[in-house]
């Protein structure tokens, strides 16, 4: 098979490391990529987002398959325009995108199919909002409805503050058209952990789950980010946790969708609270996630393109998904400075040292020629991720921040307690508690 990968993170190059091990694979180009990507496919200077660019290279290439890594092409219906031109590609049709793409059609789904998500309340006015706000109190979450790439939720302790995050997206409109509609949540709490499935339309594969990190800093301090480390499997996901999230959650989204006329095809990502009630659904993403993929897609035991074909042509039963029990954890190195501003173009050392047992996933990084020679340089927040393997999640994170040290570029910085233990035991406790 041809195929063509869109993106340029390190989700991408981890995507484009497994599917290079496919028997099926005859040549992988990547659209953009980074320099990670360049050392085991062919990049090409197309914007995953320029739909007229990937639907050319698409053709002119003559690609058999087209896997979408970030969210912002589906909701653009790249899906659709491939297939209009007779092309593959693995992700959801613009309308089953509506799962990631639009927080109120993920919630009136989940409503439809009874899967357990906090109480909402859609408002399409800032005046109605805030007239609700005044007959509630206490924590509230406050969301614009669309695209926000990963700032439109706003944690709030009382009315007031949801008063004030209905302003900033309503009046304000700081998220643009993704905040004319808002979404206020309940506040729920509990440990979080992200569950992947492969989907036909139909079916659905084995679920996978990994924890992910979205603050800066060590101890969940600082800003969010896109993602500062990530583990899989968290020790508290057993078969039971596993079925349990299967039939609550993926089953029912995956009927309903089909029964509504837009079956889901592709990755179906659910963001979970593990609460006192059982788990509940925070937000689906139509995707991978990052970094959650850097620590998943190693543990895929079942050839990816005879899966991602699967799905495409809808016989998932065909090709079970079988994931080992082996344990991995990524670290994220990313620009001092990140999420805000920072800068970029500082040489990169040791990335070419390889260690067993770990595997270094580029995201903004580019070689820069100097004279005759050329060097790895960051070129952007996240920089890279770092995977370490092991048979336990201790091995797994020592292996990691081994060979972390070892890389060094002007700033650099990372979390130190990216799948701490001590957080994993009181989860455990929690479930072992009756959850
Ligand atoms: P989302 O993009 O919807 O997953 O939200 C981003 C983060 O906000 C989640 O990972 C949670 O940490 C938090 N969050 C979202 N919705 C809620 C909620 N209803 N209750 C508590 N925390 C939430
Ligand atoms: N890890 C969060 C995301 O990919 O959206």
């Amino acid at each position: 098979m041809k195929v063509l990968l869109l993106g340029s993170g390190a989700r991408e190059h981890a995507l484009a490391w497994r599917i290079d091990q496919s028997s099926c694979l005859t040549k992988l180009w990547v659209a953009d990529g980074n320099a990670g990507t360049a050392s085991i496919a062919t990049n090409l200077a197309v914007k995953p987002e320029d739909i007229d660019g990937v639907v050319a290279a698409a053709k002119s290439l003559e690609i058999d398959l087209v896997v979408v890594g970030p969210e912002l092409p589906l909701s653009l219906g790249i899906v659709d325009r491939l297939a209009s031109q007779g092309i593959a590609a693995f992700g959801p049709t613009r309308a089953a995108a509506r799962i990631e793409t639009s927080k109120s059609f993920a919630l009136d789904v989940m409503k439809e199919a009874g899967v357990p998500c906090p109480d909402f309340w859609v408002f399409q006015e800032e005046n109605s909002a805030i007239k609700f706000l005044r007959g509630h109190s206490g924590p509230m979450v406050v969301k614009a409805d669309g695209l926000a790439a990963g700032k439109g939720v706003i944690l709030c302790a009382d009315a007031i503050e949801a008063a004030d995050a209905v302003r900033t997206c309503m009046n304000d409109r700081a998220f643009g058209e993704a905040g004319d509609t808002v979404v206020v949540e309940e506040m729920l709490t509990g440990p979080e952990v992200s569950v992947f499935a492969f989907c036909d339309g139909e079916r659905i594969s084995s679920l996978a789950a990994a924890c992910d990190y979205k603050r800066l800093e060590d101890g969940n301090g600082g800003p969010n980010t896109g993602g500062m480390g990530s583990y899989s499997p968290p020790s508290f996901w057993d078969e039971k946790l596993a079925q349990r999230v299967e039939q609550t959650v993926m089953r029912p989204v995956l009927e309903t969708m089909a029964r509504k006329g837009y079956p889901y095809k592709g990755v179906l990502y659910a963001g979970l609270m593990l609460t006192a009630d059982g788990p509940k659904v925070l937000e689906f993403n139509c995707r991978l996630g990052d970094p959650e993929t850097q620590v998943i897609l190693p543990r895929l035991a079942t050839d990816p393109l005879e899966v991602m074909q699967a799905c495409v042509e809808g016989n998932l039963d065909r090709t079970p998904v079988k994931w080992e029990n082996q344990c991995y954890v990524g670290v994220v190195l990313a620009s001092a400075g990140y999420p805000a501003s920072y800068e970029t173009g500082f040489a990169i050392s040791g990335a070419h040292e390889e260690e067993a047992d770990t595997m270094l996933f580029h995201a903004a990084t580019r070689q820069e020629s100097v004279g005759e020679k050329t060097h790895l340089v960051t070129s952007g927040g996240r920089v890279m991720t770092v995977v370490g393997k092991g048979i336990s999640l201790a091995e797994a994170k020592g292996k990691a921040y081994d060979r972390v040290r070892r890389i060094s570029f002007n700033g650099a910085i990372f979390r130190t307690d990216i799948a701490d233990l001590t957080e994993e035991n009181s989860i455990t406790q929690l479930r072992d508690s009756g959850l």
